[in-house]
């Protein structure tokens, strides 16, 4: 084992490859299960939050915002304006759709009770008594597994009313979306939550202000509620020690693409992108050529680029983010233009089409890519693309638009003298191939 951190343990996933490890049963018995509740239940709200505050855990949906300062976002007792009561929600974003991202289904098939217990955690930090869970549509037999973790959770007296003759209730509801990119994105999936389009509001006013059905709300990720019961449970210390200085614990690594062993990987933070190909069975069929490290968005790094580490900070440092955990490994045999093409088309299908910058800005670089792969490029393309995407990215309601100049710029600035000669070659026919390995290997839509 090549994890240089002597303080390593698996947080979520450490009998994840065991039978019957989904059930409620086993999770009692092996892990532990919900007697990290039971603590937290006679802690106060506020010191949970700042238990969570203090490990250091960064929301693992893409943003990397530290979770307990989110939390503290949350207004201690809103009223309407007639001065009555509001609910809060909490709201579990399950929406994972992000080409090269599968990590949160791994959580939800194989240890479901470990999110549920970090949700009633963060409901009790929150003082909110209702929790949704929403699921990407395509995702029906998870939908049915963590209903069936559900009612065995409220079985057991874990969920309902007065939770372990603590008195404080709470309630789980799964939602289940239709299948959109956009939905994963907070203000879209509160949209979408409420039966509306699920297009994403201008921010401000946040979610902790006006969220679900207008209430104050949070939204987090599957693997963030999964960490919360090992922080309470084993103490803060021991979680931000496993991590950098400014990000505690492991994260959850999709390793996809020319490995020999991909999958998801629970790890140490302070790796570089070469260990965890390692660590995911090495190269396959050629020599590494590039990664995208945090799921398709995060800017592309070079072969020469990937001994940097992927703690948040590291991975920002070298021009790109650690994102959603989704890390494409891409062999010497993959065309960069015709592989971001591939994620160009899966962007353009995906904009909500609220923002013209968005909307047309992603239609005209998945078109300008075919044009340049059809033999129809020419040199000026390669500086119209960065063009474009700085008229997008940075310039409208959500982040989906930046998301998108992610491939497309760092595509060309990394690997401008593969576009250069394909124009200048007449396009991927005078390259000489004909037939792509980079469709199969890159558009891994999971
Ligand atoms: C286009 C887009 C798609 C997103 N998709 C997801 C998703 O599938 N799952 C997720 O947890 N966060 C997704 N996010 C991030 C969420 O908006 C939000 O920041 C996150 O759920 C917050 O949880 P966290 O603080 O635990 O990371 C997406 C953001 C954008 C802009
Ligand atoms: S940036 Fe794109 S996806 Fe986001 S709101 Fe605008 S059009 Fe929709």
């Amino acid at each position: 084992m090549m994890y240089n951190n002597e303080h390593f343990e698996p947080v979520i996933t450490p009998n994840v490859d065991k039978p019957n490890c989904e059930t409620i049963e086993f999770y009692i018995q092996h892990e532990n299960g919900y007697k990290a509740l039971e603590k937290a239940l006679k802690m106060k709200p506020a010191e949970v939050v700042d238990e969570v505050k203090k490990s250091n855990l960064r929301g693992r949906g893409g943003a990397g915002f530290p979770t307990g300062m989110k939390w503290s976002f949350m207004p201690a007792n809103p009223v309407d304006a007639n001065g009555n009561p509001k609910p809060k929600y909490l709201v579990c974003n399950a929406d994972e759709g992000e080409p090269g991202t599968f990590k949160d289904r791994l959580i939800f098939t194989k240890t479901p009770h470990r999110m549920i217990e970090g949700m009633i955690i963060a409901g009790h930090a929150i003082s909110s008594n209702k929790g949704f869970i929403y699921i990407r549509g395509e995702w029906f037999k998870e939908a049915r597994l963590m209903q069936k973790a559900i009612d065995d959770a409220y079985a057991k007296g874990f969920l309902g009313k007065n939770i372990l003759g603590s008195g404080f209730n709470y309630d789980l509801v799964i939602y289940k979306g239709a299948g959109a990119y956009i939905c994963g994105e907070e203000t879209a999936l509160l949209n979408s939550l409420e039966g509306k389009r699920g297009e994403p509001r201008l921010k401000p006013p946040f979610p902790a202000q006006v969220g679900a059905y207008g209430m104050p709300s949070c939204v987090n990720n599957v693997e963030t509620f999964a960490a919360v019961p090992y922080i309470i449970e084993k103490g803060w210390e021991k979680y931000a020690k496993m991590g950098t200085e400014r990000s505690g614990g492991t994260r959850m690594i999709g390793v996809s693409g020319h490995v020999n062993k991909p999958g998801v990987y629970e790890l140490p933070m302070n790796l570089s992108i070469n260990d965890i190909i390692e660590i995911a069975g090495g190269m396959k069929g050629g020599k590494l050529k590039a990664v995208i490290p945090g799921g398709a968005s995060a800017p592309m790094l070079r072969a020469d680029e990937c001994n940097v580490l992927t703690d948040y900070d590291s991975l920002a440092k070298a021009g790109t983010m650690a994102g959603s955990g989704g890390l494409i490994v891409m062999n010497d045999t993959v065309n960069i233009v015709e592989a971001t093409y591939t994620l160009l088309k899966f962007y353009e299908h995906e904009s909500c089409g609220q923002c013209s910058q968005c909307r047309e800005g992603s239609h005209w670089l998945a078109r300008m890519f075919k044009r340049i792969l059809d033999g129809g490029g020419t040199q000026d393309d390669l500086d119209y693309i960065a063009k474009i995407c700085g008229n997008m990215a940075g310039q409208t309601i959500c982040a989906f638009a930046d998301a998108v100049t992610g491939p497309a710029l760092s595509s060309v600035r990394k690997f401008r003298e593969e576009f250069e000669e394909m124009v200048m070659k007449g396009g991927l026919k005078g390259i000489g191939r004909t037939e792509s390995v980079s469709h199969k290997m890159v558009g891994a839509h999971v």
